[in-house]
C-alpha cells in the first residue's frame, strides 16, 4: 500500500467514481484533494466515471445518470482538476471493459467472490440483505477489468475498496496461471491520509444516502443550515456549562478545516472549562467551509455543458484506443 506523501516522478494513476449525484466534502477530503496533489506532482491521472457501475447498486438510478455525469464533471472542474492534465473517461462507452469482464468471469470461483468483505457490507447498505443481483455481485470482477485494461501504477481508492482491489490481484494470478502468461500489471491501491469524513450528524461516514452531507456546490446558506444542525454535546445546555470534545462533530470538522490549529486548541480548553457557546464555534466553521467552497462555486460554471461533454468524449476516445490495444493482447492469449 502506498500513501500519498510518497511523491516520485510521473506515474500512471487510475481511479473511478460512480456518478450517483453531486460530490460532497467527504469526497473532497477523502479523494479529490489527493488527486489535486497527484496532478501537481505531474502524474498522469485518468478518472473513470463508472456510470454502468451505478446500475449495479440500484437500477432505478439509471434515469439520473446522464445528469449526474455532468454534475460530477462540474465538481471535478470546480475543485481544480485541470482538464489539460487529467483524462476523464466514461465507462459505458469503453466496450472492451465489458468484454474483459466476461472473460474474467469464467476464471473467478463464485464462492471466493462472495467472500469479498466489501461486497457483504455494500449489499447490506444498498440492497438489503437478500436481494443482491448478479451485476452487483460481479462488480469486483468488472472493476478489476476497469483497472487492468489501463495498466496503471497506482489506484487511489477509499479504504473500503481495498478488499475489492486485492481480489483483483487474485483474479490476475488465476488468469496468469491458467493461461501461463504475465500480461496484467499488479494492482497497487493508494489510500489517502484522511480516508473518511464523518457525517454532519456524527455518523461514521458522510454519505448521500444517509442525508448527512455538505455538497461542494452548496451555497453559504446551505452550509449554514447544515452546520446549525450539527451535533455538539447534549450536556452543554448553558454557555457556562463545561462541554465535551469527544464525539463533538463541530470540533471534528474544525480540526480538519480551521487553519489556525493553535486557536482550536485554546477554544477546546475554553469549551471544556465552560463559557464558550456552540454558536461561536458553528459560525467559525461556516466561515471555514465557505472559504473552501466559495472558489469552487466560482469555477463551477466556467465551462458550458457542451464543453464538459466534449472533454469527456475526448478522454473516452483515448481510453478506448488504449483499451482496444490491450484487449487484442488478451484475446490472443485466450484464443491461441
Ligand atoms: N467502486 C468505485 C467507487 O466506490 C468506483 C470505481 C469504478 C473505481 N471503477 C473503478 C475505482 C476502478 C477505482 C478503480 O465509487
Amino acid at each position: 500500500m502506498i500513501h500519498n506523501n510518497t511523491i516520485s516522478k510521473s506515474r500512471a494513476i487510475f481511479t473511478g467514481d460512480r456518478p450517483t449525484g453531486a460530490l460532497h466534502l467527504g469526497h473532497y477530503v477523502g479523494s479529490l484533494k489527493n488527486r489535486l496533489i497527484l496532478q501537481e506532482n505531474g502524474d498522469n491521472l485518468t478518472i473513470l466515471i463508472a456510470d454502468t457501475q451505478v446500475l449495479n447498486n440500484d437500477l432505478s438510478k439509471a434515469k439520473n445518470v446522464k445528469n449526474n455525469i455532468l454534475e460530477v464533471m462540474k465538481d471535478y472542474i470546480s475543485v481544480g482538476l485541470n482538464p489539460t492534465k487529467v483524462r476523464f473517461a466514461l465507462q459505458s462507452k469503453v466496450l472492451e471493459l465489458f468484454e474483459l469482464t466476461n472473460y474474467l468471469s469464467n476464471i473467478v470461483p463464485m464462492n471466493q467472490l462472495l467472500r469479498v468483505p466489501t461486497l457483504k457490507k455494500e449489499a447490506a447498505m444498498y440492497l438489503g440483505k437478500n436481494s443482491s443481483n448478479l451485476g452487483f455481485i460481479n462488480y469486483p470482477v468488472s472493476q478489476t477489468a476497469d483497472i487492468i485494461l489501463f495498466e496503471p501504477d497506482l489506484i487511489p481508492v477509499g479504504e473500503d475498496q481495498v478488499p475489492v482491489l486485492e481480489f483483483g490481484n487474485y483474479i490476475i494470478r488465476m488468469f496468469h496461471n491458467h493461461f501461463e502468461c504475465n500480461i496484467f500489471k499488479k494492482i497497487v491501491p493508494m489510500i489517502s491520509e484522511i480516508p473518511r469524513l464523518v457525517g454532519t450528524d456524527g455518523s461514521e461516514k458522510m454519505s448521500k444516502s444517509l442525508g448527512n452531507v455538505i455538497n461542494l456546490n452548496s451555497t453559504k446558506k446551505e452550509i449554514e443550515t447544515s452546520v446549525r444542525k450539527m451535533y455538539t454535546d447534549s450536556g452543554h445546555v448553558k454557555i457556562s456549562d463545561p462541554g465535551k470534545i469527544e464525539g463533538n462533530v463541530v470540533f471534528t470538522f474544525l480540526d480538519l478545516f480551521h487553519e489556525n490549529k493553535e486557536e482550536i486548541k485554546n477554544l477546546k480548553q475554553q469549551y471544556q472549562r465552560g463559557g464558550l457557546g456552540d454558536m461561536v464555534l458553528k459560525n467559525m466553521l461556516v466561515k471555514d467551509i465557505d472559504y473552501i467552497l466559495a472558489p469552487m462555486r466560482e469555477k463551477r460554471n466556467s465551462l458550458s455543458d457542451n464543453q464538459l461533454l466534449e472533454l469527456l468524449d475526448n478522454g473516452t476516445k483515448k481510453a478506448i484506443s488504449q483499451a482496444q490495444f490491450k484487449m487484442e493482447e488478451v484475446r490472443n492469449i485466450i484464443f491461441q
